[in-house]
């Protein structure tokens, strides 16, 4: 499939971002190396919230699974796991963790979009995503067909995924007060951004530009639905993984959340468990 300038310019950008991702304590590589019971807190956050179930013995499929912390952890509880994701370098270094951590896992280059074809249309008990996973993708419609297409009949999704009215609120200080600086919906042309930096670890990008596509929960939960799947749990979460704007408050837990008295006022991540019927 030919790249539009859009994700071209994403995949220069996520690309650049891989080495300081590995190099960083956020993405904790080294402890994933020397302890073979380490798991990734995205990993930890679904177990906690124990949504997925027990997905050993399972064949897992992680769509955007970056430099493979999170995918290699589902291995870790025992799932036989296929990570894909479009960054050559991204890939590489998930078999690299693979191998430096002792961890099995199957690892391709492939773009959402042309995954399927890439994948040759195999099919797994588990599709799992999320975590500004999402956000990258322009048509939210043609990614749950694409996740439902991966699912074996009776097999389960999972999402993990940054709020959208989390991801509308503005980043820059405006005290406790909530202001919204991005669409919440879908709307018709990416969100451009230039950013040197990234989320995790120090270093430049070379490629600064980046560009995100928003989608409503109600977008993301109705494309499921067109898709064919049944919905098992939709829930909204009052903490996440990073500071996504300065008024949130980090927990004893390494949480953020919404500061004091305002813990009820917004939700910063959803999840979403669904299954393909027999
Ligand atoms: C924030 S990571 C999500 C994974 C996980 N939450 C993590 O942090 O390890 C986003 C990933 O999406 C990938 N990505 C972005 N656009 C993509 C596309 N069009 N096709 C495939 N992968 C894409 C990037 O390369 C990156 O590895």
């Amino acid at each position: 499939m030919a790249f539009d300038e859009y994700r071209l310019a994403n995949r220069d950008n996520w690309d650049d971002r891989v080495p300081i991702h590995y190099g960083s304590d956020d993405y904790g590589i080294q402890k994933f190396i020397d302890n073979p019971e380490h798991i990734s807190d995205v990993v930890q956050f679904d177990l906690d919230n124990d949504e997925l179930g027990d997905v050993s013995g399972k064949t897992l499929l992680h769509l955007q699974c970056h430099i493979g912390t999170d995918t290699l952890s589902w291995a870790r509880q025992g799932a036989e796991v296929t990570g894909v994701d479009f960054s050559e370098p991204a890939i590489e270094a998930c078999r690299k963790l693979s191998t430096d951590s002792a961890t099995p896992g199957e690892f391709v280059v492939a773009e959402f979009y042309d995954s399927p074809h890439v994948l040759e249309n195999r099919q797994f008990d588990v599709v799992y995503t999320g975590v500004g996973a999402i956000c990258w993708l322009p048509d939210i419609n043609a990614w749950a067909k694409i996740v439902a297409d991966f699912l074996k009949p009776g097999g389960t999704f999972y999402i993990l995924e940054g709020h959208p009215m989390m991801w509308s609120v503005s980043q820059d200080d405006h005290g406790e007060q909530v202001v919204l600086d991005w669409p919440y919906f879908e709307s018709a042309g990416p969100l451009a951004e230039e950013n040197e930096g990234t989320y995790a670890g120090e270093g430049t990008l070379e490629h600064t530009r980046e560009y995100n596509f928003t989608h409503g929960l109600g977008e993301t939960i109705n494309a499921l639905i067109q898709a064919g799947l049944v919905l098992d749990v939709v829930h909204e979460h009052k903490s996440l993984h990073w500071q996504a704007f300065p008024m949130l408050v980090q927990a004893d837990n390494g949480l953020w959340k919404m500061p004091e008295g305002k813990e009820d006022f917004l939700p910063l991540m959803h999840s979403i468990k669904a299954h393909k019927p027999e």
